[in-house]
This record gives structure tokens, C-alpha cells and sequence, in this order.
């Protein structure tokens, strides 16, 4: 079935600018003004629902909005990789000072997008409705004050002399990236250049960026790395904001050893899980979604027993030699 992106701005009080954001964040296409069902769901969802039209704020992050809800979780056999369906603070405080040795997450900054100021954040997700209005989950407000306590609870986790790297689309670099440097010390950010142009009314985007921080001091494993990593997005995704694994794998090529604990709290489709275990790492992580940890357990499963990725059947670098070149070291 077909859904007309003019439908939408009739039905929702919302601009094309925020219909494109949001379509542009979450990697849909609608070409020639056509979505898909998938694409209309999700609009659906998000500019369906009570939240988006209110201020919100993210409170207490402790409990989530139903706690009789049975939560996902998944743990393989060999015990190295775990994850489950968690709120991202409440799964941080869970973990034991200094037990991480790298952060690599992409979190939800679809509010910023949304409303290009602070305060109204929501966060894309496939959030089920209840029925009744309310959501089963508390959702993540990335207010200043939110982040940095996301940031506080990551700086705890993260053993002495280790790397986080973190996904940042323009807007919530310039309004959230500042706390970051409150933080953590801010090396460098890398650019994410997607190769194919997107959506945008104010020049069309095709990238996205990756602040790299450190607590402590520790070089990059290679010095060869360049900061800008041409990597073509995932455009026929079982997750709306599936990335490539690729882009995962750069940043452990830049700064894990085997057997390190990588940690993802905004874990999607489990893109930095793969990219985990192909560079010998243990790992883990959450997500608030059912369907992420659905979708990334099975992912990972299969992963592991047939070291076939069933969500992402290409290499995404085949045009640049020296990211081939870095990433193929791997193999
Ligand atoms: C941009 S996506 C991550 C995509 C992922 N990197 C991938 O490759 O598929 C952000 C994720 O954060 C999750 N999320 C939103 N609010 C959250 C919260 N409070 N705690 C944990 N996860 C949350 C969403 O459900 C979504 O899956």
C-alpha cells in the first residue's frame, strides 16, 4: 500500500520541514513524495502520539512507566555478549564502576531534529502504544541536563584510560556537544559521509558525526586512520535507524583489544554488537524498544552460529581503498 507524504501534513499539524527531519533521521526514503508502510507507521507513532505536541522532561530515568511488563533480554551461550530491554540510565547505574572498557553508542536525538531547540526532545524508537494513550516506556528526554547525566553515568562505567565514541547529528552537536567537553576530554570529530545525498531543505545532508573522547589518557590503536569514513548508509533496513557495521568497526579498530567489554545503551538493531564480536570483544548493552532487542538478539544469534549477517548482506566501504584496507586487517 501506498501513503502520500501530502497525507501525512494534512492529518499531523506538522511542517515538510519536520515530516523531512523526520523521515532524513531515520533513513526513509519517500521518493516522488511516496512512504512506505513501514515509514507511515513510524510517523504514525511519533507524531501520533500526545508527547509530541508537550514539553517533557525526564525525570527520575529509574523506573520505566510500567514495570509489570516483562522485559527482552538476551545472553548468548559462551556468556560474552548480553543485552537487554532497558532504559539507558537505569541499565548505567546497574553497572559497576570502572567495568567498561569502551562506550561506542548512536544515540536518539530526534527531538532536536524535531523542534531545533532544547526542552522538547523525544526520542525516535518503536515505542508500542498501550492502547489507552499511554506508552509502555518512559522515553529519554535529551535536555542538557539529561545528557549529562547520561554522560556522568558512562564516565563511571568507563575504566581509566579508555575511548567513547558518540553519534551526534548536527543539531544536538551544537546544542549537546558542549556537555560533552564538560565531561569527558574531546579529541576530535569524525565525519560519517554516507556517500549518497539525503534529505534537507537547507542543503542536502549526507553525513553524520562521531565525537571521539577519552577518560584518561590512550593513543588510537593506528595512526592511520582518516577522519572522515565514507560509508554507505543501509537503505533497505529492518530497523529504521539501522548504520552500518562498518562504522562501528572503525572505532574498535581505533581503540579495542580483544576481550575488551564494549558497551551500546541506544542499541537499535545491534550494528555495534556484530561489530563486537567480529573484533573479539565482549559486549553489552540495552535498548528501551522491544523490537530492538527482538530484532538484534536474533541478529546476534544467527551471527554467532553462522557468522552470517542477516540484516546487512553487504560491505558498505567497497568504494574506499583505505578504509577497505583498515577494515580488512580484520578479516
Ligand atoms: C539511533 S537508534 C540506534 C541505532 C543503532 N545504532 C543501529 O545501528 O541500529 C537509537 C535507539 O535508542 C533507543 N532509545 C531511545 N530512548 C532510549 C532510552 N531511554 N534508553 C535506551 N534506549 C533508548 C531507541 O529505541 C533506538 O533504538
Amino acid at each position: 500500500m501506498e501513503y502520500k507524504k501530502s497525507d501525512v501534513l494534512k492529518q499531523y499539524p506538522i511542517s515538510i520541514e519536520q515530516l523531512d527531519n523526520f523521515l532524513y533521521t531515520n533513513s526513509f526514503v519517500a521518493e516522488d513524495g511516496i512512504l512506505n508502510e513501514i515509514a507511515y507507521q513510524y510517523i504514525i507513532e511519533f507524531f501520533g502520539t500526545n508527547n509530541y505536541h508537550k514539553n517533557a522532561t525526564y525525570e527520575n530515568n529509574k523506573q520505566s512507566a510500567h514495570p509489570e511488563v516483562s522485559k527482552l533480554s538476551f545472553i548468548s551461550n559462551d556468556k560474552r555478549i548480553a543485552i537487554e530491554q532497558e532504559d539507558v540510565i537505569t541499565f548505567l547505574q546497574k553497572q559497576p564502576d570502572n567495568s567498561v572498557d569502551i562506550i561506542i553508542t548512536d544515540p536518539a536525538y530526534s527531538g532536536m531534529n524535531q523542534m531545533l531547540k532544547l526542552g522538547r526532545g523525544k526520542i525516535i524508537g518503536k515505542y508500542v502504544d498501550k492502547g489507552d494513550g499511554q506508552k509502555w516506556f518512559d522515553e529519554f528526554h535529551d535536555t542538557e541536563e539529561n545528557y549529562e547525566i547520561f554522560l556522568k553515568e558512562c564516565l563511571r562505567v568507563l575504566k581509566p584510560n579508555r575511548h567513547i565514541y558518540l553519534m551526534f547529528d548536527s543539531y544536538s552537536l551544537l546544542t549537546l556537544g558542549q556537555v560533552v567537553r564538560k565531561i569527558f576530554d574531546v579529541k576530535n570529530i569524525v565525519v560519517w559521509d554516507k556517500m549518497n545525498i539525503g534529505l534537507g531543505h537547507y542543503f542536502r545532508r549526507r553525513h553524520e558525526l562521531i565525537m571521539f573522547a577519552s577518560k584518561g589518557k590512550r593513543p588510537l590503536n593506528s595512526k592511520d586512520i582518516p577522519d572522515i569514513w565514507r560509508i554507505k548508509r543501509i537503505t533497505s533496513f529492518k530497523y529504521p535507524t539501522q548504520k552500518p557495521t562498518e562504522i562501528f568497526e572503525l572505532m574498535l579498530a581505533g581503540s579495542a583489544e580483544k576481550d575488551f567489554v564494549v558497551c551500546d545503551p541506544f542499541l537499535g538493531s545491534g550494528s555495534s554488537v556484530i561489530a563486537s564480536i567480529k573484533y573479539g570483544c565482549k559486549f553489552i548493552g540495552c535498548d528501551i524498544a522491544a523490537t530492538s532487542i527482538e530484532l538484534s538478539s536474533s541478529r546476534v544469534k544467527a551471527f554467532l552460529e553462522t557468522k552470517k549477517d542477516i540484516l546487512q548482506n553487504k560491505f558498505m566501504c567497497e568504494d574506499d581503498q583505505t578504509m577497505k584496507k583498515i577494515l580488512s586487517k580484520n578479516d
